[in-house]
Order: C-alpha cells, then structure tokens, then sequence
C-alpha cells in the first residue's frame, strides 16, 4: 500500500526471551549491558518522576565519556561524519534553502547542524537541546568548522513547550534521533506546540524508532512507536503527519515522518452547493 512502511519487524527488544537470545548472540556485549543498565538504574531511581532530568543526565553521563558516541551511540568520527550528512543531503534533496529558517530540536553536538549552519544565511539555524554538556560539545563542533560569522542560536531547553519561539517563525523543523528516546508525553507536548512555531507551509521531520509489535521501551532509553500512534497524535493537536518512504532506502534504522499544519478546519460550515450552479 503506498505510504505505508513495509514490517520492519515486531522484535520486542524489552522481552526476556529476546535478551537471553540477544546475550547468547552477542557475549561480549553482556558486560557493556550490564553497566548500563546498572548506572541507569540508578539515573532513574535519582531523577523519578522526570524524564528530562533523567535522560540529561545520561546525556552528561555519556559526553563525558564521548561527545560521538553520546548523539549517536557509535564513536566513530566516520559514522559522525555520516549520519550529519545523511541528514543534511536529505533535507536538501527536499529542497533546503538558505533563506529557510531552521529549529533543530536536539541538536546534540552539531553532527547535521554544522552542516545546516553552513548552508544557511546567518541566524537562521537556532538549535535546542536538554543537555548542557552536550551544547558546549556543539559550540567547539562550531569552533572546528570556523562557523561563527553564522550566528547560529544554541540555547538548553527544559522542557519543549517552545514558548521562548516566535509564532510561525521557522520553515523548517528537524528533530533527528530524539524522539527514539522520548516517552510519549515529550512527543505529544512536542506536537502540541510545534505548529505555533512552524511557518505556514513549513514542515517538521523526526525519525523515530518503528515497530510493528507491541510498543516498548529499553531502559527508558529507547522508545519504540508504531507509525499509527505518532500519526494520531500529530493528528489530535491539528497536524497532518506523512511517513516519509524515501527515507526508508536510506542506511539509517530509524523511519521518519513530516509534520504539516493540518487542512484548515472552517470556523463555519460551508454552505450546501447552489444545485443551479453546479448542474
Ligand atoms: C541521539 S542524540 C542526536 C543528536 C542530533 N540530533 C544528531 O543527529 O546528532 C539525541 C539528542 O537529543 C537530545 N534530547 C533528548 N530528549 C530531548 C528533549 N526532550 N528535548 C530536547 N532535546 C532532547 C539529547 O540531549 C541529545 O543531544
């Protein structure tokens, strides 16, 4: 059916049964796990009640130890390299203008937005993050690639109500393996504001991690949504969300979706046609 994803699988990777298989598979990853989960435990057990605080201390966490391996799970500069392009070639291919205005909403360490800034005109590119540590990683990516004549914004958020932004400001709003790691109530507050923000005609894109099974999380770490579940959401606050098949080709296992203001509703109803007019 067009539109609609093929089964990427239905692994639900909080099961025993697929943690036992995944330990036999992979024995030299039990360990690493193992750590994990532990200092995870322990991030939850002092942040309840908070995702946020929660994930930014993971994200603290993990910048200490790698500023790449924390935006992206792998420290290799090549696969740093990679993903930002994939992103930036993307949006281009989708037409990306210097004169668009740009909200990257966990922006992480620039890995797209060095290239987003580059492409744009000065002080269009403004990008937001929950993470402290990982933003003072993000202004030295800046440093590196000598793009302060940009101005680009880099501001720490707490939350994403928005309610610092401007109505209908940016063209374009890009979130890239961020809601991979949100629970619902990030992403639904995320849908609930973004369309104030977004200019008319604009668009937001996010990846997200798709299952076709039972939605499920790791660690809360990683979320797993069904693309139906983003879709109504998007739909319940006024937004249209379209899955984005073309990003499917691409080497990446995260699918996307594209947020549009929805088909305006009309305040009244319209009239019944004139049966003259349209015989
Ligand atoms: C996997 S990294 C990806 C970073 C960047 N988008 C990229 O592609 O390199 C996820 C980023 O999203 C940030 N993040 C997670 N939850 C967030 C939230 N609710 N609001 C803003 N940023 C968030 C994290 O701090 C982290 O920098």
């Amino acid at each position: 059916m067009p539109g609609t994803p093929e089964a990427r699988g239905s692994r639900n990777r909080a099961r025993l049964g697929y943690r036992l298989r995944y330990a036999l598979r992979n024995p030299g990853r039990v360990v690493p796990y193992a750590r994990r989960a532990a200092r995870d435990g322990w991030l939850r057990l002092k942040h309840r009640g908070s995702h946020v605080a929660y994930y930014r201390a993971v994200m603290a966490s993990d910048t200490a130890r790698s500023p790449q391996a924390a935006t992206g799970g792998n420290p290799s500069q090549e696969r740093w390299l990679e993903i930002g392009r994939m992103q930036f070639d993307y949006l281009l291919g989708h037409g990306l203008r210097p004169e668009d205005r740009m909200l990257e909403i966990g922006c992480g360490n620039l890995r797209a937005g060095w290239r987003f800034i580059r492409h744009l005109e000065p002080g269009h590119y403004y990008g937001i993050d929950i993470s402290p540590d990982i933003l003072i990683e993000a202004k030295k990516t800046l440093v590196r690639y000598g793009l302060q004549d940009k101005v680009p914004y880099l501001t720490p958020v707490d939350d994403l109500r928005l309610d610092f932004l401007p109505d209908g400001w940016f063209t374009v709003v890009h979130a890239h393996s961020v809601f991979s790691h949100s629970p619902i109530e990030v992403i639904d507050e995320c849908l609930a504001h973004v369309g104030r923000v977004l200019a008319p005609g604009g668009f937001f894109d996010f990846t997200f991690d798709r299952t076709e099974g039972t939605e499920h999380q790791v660690l809360r770490e990683d979320f797993y949504y069904r693309t139906q579940t983003l879709v109504r959401l998007a739909r319940r606050h006024g937004l249209e969300a379209r899955f984005m098949d073309d990003w499917e080709r691409l080497p990446h296992g995260q699918s996307k979706l594209r947020v549009t203001h929805g088909t305006p509703v009309p305040h009244h109803p319209a009239p019944d046609p004139d049966p003259e007019e349209t015989a």
